[in-house]
């Protein structure tokens, strides 16, 4: 699959206020600056799509883009979108910002009625954090299908990445039934971005064949 157009649709300030869409979604969720807004852009081959910052707390919206994709094989244009949603576990909010997003979110996620699957990234830097982890189950809990992708990778020794991608998932171990499945990426040297893409394209297959 090759993604042929990426376009910037629109900003929801709440799960109510999004727009009615046919197509599947995919949301990208994490940490504060993990990198949700950089690998999407990787993803689509371009610099500006979602709005990157060194500041933490950046995305306060749900921002809807839309993407045309081909499937080689079979010639024919596919409509998904992304989404990019705001970070958690940004120390600088308030109490009532941070229930806010909560609530926010969690209508988002068991509401949307296109939602095919969430993503949700976490820092390679880092060994497991509580917040991640925490994050993960709950989405097990509310029967959210999800896929880990892992970023930054680029920035620390590809040892360190391999141990912590392994102590993540052996934390995840410990709780879940069954485990997601992980990509380790790099928006900066654009690496993991083509399995990422490839993943999408097996879920979209899915999502149409449940959809009759
Ligand atoms: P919020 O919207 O604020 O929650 O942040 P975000 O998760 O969208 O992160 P964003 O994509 O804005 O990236 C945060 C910072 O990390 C920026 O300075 C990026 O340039 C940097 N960054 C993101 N991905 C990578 C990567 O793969 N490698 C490197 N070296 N830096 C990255
Ligand atoms: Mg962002």
């Amino acid at each position: 699959m090759k993604i042929v157009k990426a376009t910037y649709l629109i900003s929801s300030p709440s799960f109510e206020q999004c727009p009615t869409l046919q197509a599947p979604e995919y949301a990208f969720i994490g940490r504060s600056n993990v990198g949700k807004s950089s690998i999407i852009n990787a993803l689509c081959k371009q610099h500006n799509l979602a709005k990157t910052s060194g500041t933490p707390g950046k995305t306060q919206l749900i921002n809807h883009f839309e993407i045309i994709s081909n499937t080689i094989a079979k010639g024919k244009q596919d409509k998904w979108y992304i989404v990019d949603l705001p970070g958690y576990g940004f120390a600088k909010v308030s109490q009532s910002s941070r229930r806010r997003w909560e609530q926010m979110i969690e209508n988002y996620l068991r509401k949307r009625p296109n939602l095919n699957r969430v993503f949700v990234l976490i820092d390679s830097r880092h060994s497991p954090q509580k917040i991640d982890i925490a994050f993960v189950e709950q989405l097990f809990k509310w029967e959210i299908p999800c896929t880990i992708i892992f970023t930054k990778s680029d920035k620390e020794k590809p040892g360190v990445v391999t141990r912590n991608v392994k102590a993540f998932f052996e934390s995840l171990n410990e709780i879940l039934p069954y485990l997601p499945e992980g990509f380790v990426t790099s928006a900066e040297k654009k690496t993991g971005t083509e399995e990422v893409i490839a993943c999408i394209d097996q879920y979209n297959k899915l999502y149409a064949e449940e959809q009759g």
